[in-house]
């Protein structure tokens, strides 16, 4: 694990504009940044940056965070990556790994970065010369406004041609960037010979490899990359670059199997569409996914193959199901992929066909009642120790309990009996983060006031604590807060609560209160913040000693107070008439 204080660290170092910047063009406006929001679709910019907060907010679509929380919205990265993303851009090593063995992989990342977007450029300066490789892809029925959007290009046919583009063609970092190869004697040549070429983006947009396919036939059909320090298969998806805003503006994204499938969905207009690297859908492919989208869904062939992998990609995927997200699975007709699909039949036969997708939990009963014969008591046992295996790896809540329901009825036992035979799975409460829920219930107290603090730290200082114990959970949350900013050495923003309290029990209640009072808060100068921040407190203090009084007034009709009981009562109902 990552210690807490080099989140803190880490955070001292980082400015969130320059972070935003890597990936979103910003534009000063008083002493804001602004940009169009990277999370939803908008013409005019709501997106806004707060470099003394630390912090960004979109007043149209509500995201928010800080710094670490972009970079895992924005790339999907979970929270381990994302803190590793971030040190690397300030040039900090992240404390367990500081060896090293880490800062040689550190500058030779950033050499093979460079070597590798060179290599980019060269293919596609080659692909504008080469007739027969614009003709193949235009067979294929590309525009050039596409080959663009994907930055295609082209290996030319011979031995040394990225000699022409590294004078340095001898170079190690050549090797180890997996564009060439040396031969037993010791002689190099190019990998990637007579092939179109596929740049690999990771989540900044840099290149990190390459896939090639041959022009008409030859083997291998496709070549990959290999993996580098750069690059590793299970955690990329190819095109995902291109398709996050799509996947944005429409919930939702297809995994295909193919670097031609995603391009020619996004020729046809589906742009919301990645491909895994000729690899099987890996647990970080899946996560990744079901952060960026309420949807996932993955279109394979129709064949057996197609089944296998969407086989795999379901067993991957149980653990990280979360209620409210959706995996689904298409399976295209026989001998169809979704490129030739949508060539003949065009996006909205396309899309009709991803409506009517097979759920994950249908498509799991159909794979446990294949071949069994549901008939029989044996067949039922059977169905029934092959379902306890994929149940207890279900966390979410409420489809684990939906699916004992249905295994119950299919295996004609009693849920309970289903129950009992599962030991109980636990329905572990998810650790997906939670969705942003509109909900309109007025904002109590507690959650302005806590806003105030978030928004302006100081004034726990300078303005006081609430009196009492805290009762309601967003009373706690207040507390809370309000402690860590009074103990804290160091100065405090927004961003340094939000890292200190991720994923304790008052981050909801702490994510709520930004929520709902961000837009009023934000606009409100410091002094008129202040005065609200007084009056809640006053009426925060008041409604609790109120709170104490009567159980005070309680407990003294059924048995007498003890000296100090009555001491409080009579001070807080003085203070209370005071008022
Ligand atoms: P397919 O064979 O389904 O290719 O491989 P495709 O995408 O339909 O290709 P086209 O339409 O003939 O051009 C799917 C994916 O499997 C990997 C590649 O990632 C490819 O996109 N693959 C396939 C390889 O890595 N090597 C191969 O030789 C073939
Ligand atoms: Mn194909």
């Amino acid at each position: 694990m990552i210690p807490r204080d080099f989140i803190q660290t880490l955070l001292g170092r980082v400015d969130i504009v320059d972070t935003v910047e890597r990936y979103v063009p910003l534009k000063k406006t008083g002493s804001n940044f602004v940009a169009r929001c990277p999370f939803h679709s908008e013409k005019t910019p709501s997106f806004s940056v707060n470099p003394a907060k630390q912090f960004y907010y979109c007043f149209g679509c509500g995201a928010s965070g800080t710094a670490l929380g972009f970079i895992m919205e924005y790339t999907g990265a979970n929270f381990v990556d994302a803190v590793h993303e971030l040190a690397q851009q300030v040039g900090l090593a992240v404390p367990e790994e500081h060896n090293p063995a880490q800062v040689a992989r550190t500058e030779a990342r950033l050499d093979l970065g460079a070597i590798l977007q060179r290599a980019a450029a060269f293919y596609r300066a080659q692909l504008k010369d080469s007739a027969p490789a614009i003709q193949y892809l235009k067979r294929r029925g590309l525009t050039g406004a596409i080959a663009a959007r994907f930055g295609l290009g082209y290996a030319p046919e011979g031995w040394r041609n990225l000699a022409a583009a590294f004078p340095e063609y001898e170079a190690r970092q050549l090797v180890e960037a997996g564009l060439v190869i040396d031969n037993d004697e010791g002689k190099r040549y190019d990998r990637f010979r007579g092939r179109v070429m596929f740049p690999i983006l990771d989540s900044r947009g840099e290149v990190i490899g390459f896939g090639g396919r041959v022009i008409g036939a030859g083997e291998p059909k496709y070549l990959n990359s290999p993996e580098t320090p750069l690059f590793e298969k299970g955690r990329e998806l190819y095109g995902l670059t291109q398709a996050r805003r799509a996947i944005r503006d429409q919930h939702r994204v297809i995994v295909v199997e193919g670097y031609m499938d995603v391009v020619a969905l996004a020729q046809a207009g589906v742009e919301y569409a990645v491909a895994t690297l000729g690899t099987a859908t890996s647990a970080v492919h899946v996560q990744k996914l079901l952060r960026m989208a309420d949807q996932v869904i993955f279109a394979f062939d129709g064949d057996q193959a197609g089944r296998n992998a969407a086989q795999r990609a379901m067993e991957v995927a149980l653990p990280h199901l979360v209620d409210g997200k959706q995996v689904l699975f298409l399976f295209l007709p026989e001998a169809e992929d979704p490129d030739s699909y949508v060539r003949q039949q065009g996006r909205e036969a396309f899309e009709r066909l991803l409506s009517r997708a097979t759920p994950l939990s249908e498509f799991l009963l159909e794979t446990l009642t294949r071949g069994v014969d549901m008939t029989s008591t044996e067949g039922r046992a059977q169905f029934l120790q092959a379902a306890k295996g994929s149940l207890a790896q279900i966390t979410a809540p409420a489809l684990s309990l939906l699916l004992r329901n249905r295994i119950a009825a299919l295996a004609q036992v009693e849920r309970q009996d289903v129950e009992s035979l599962m030991g109980r799975a636990p329905v572990a409460a998810s650790t997906a983060p939670a969705r942003r829920v509109q909900r309109s219930a007025p904002s109590s107290l507690a959650a302005r006031l806590l806003a105030c603090v978030l928004h302006q730290p100081e004034l726990v200082k300078t303005e006081g604590l609430p009196e009492n114990e805290a009762v309601l959970p967003d009373e706690h949350a207040l507390l809370a807060v309000a402690e860590f900013v009074r103990h804290h050495e160091g100065s405090v923003n927004l961003a340094v609560i939000l890292e200190h309290f991720r994923g304790q029990p008052e981050e909801p209640f702490i994510q709520e209160a930004l929520r709902r009072e961000f837009s009023a808060i934000e606009s409100s100068p410091t002094d008129q913040l202040t005065l609200l921040f007084q009056e809640g407190l006053a009426r925060l203090n008041r409604a609790s000693r109120t709170r104490t009084i009567d159980a005070l007034l309680a407990r003294a009709r059924a048995q007498a107070l003890t000296g100090e009981e009555k001491q409080l009562l009579q001070e807080l109902t003085m203070s209370r008439q005071g008022k």
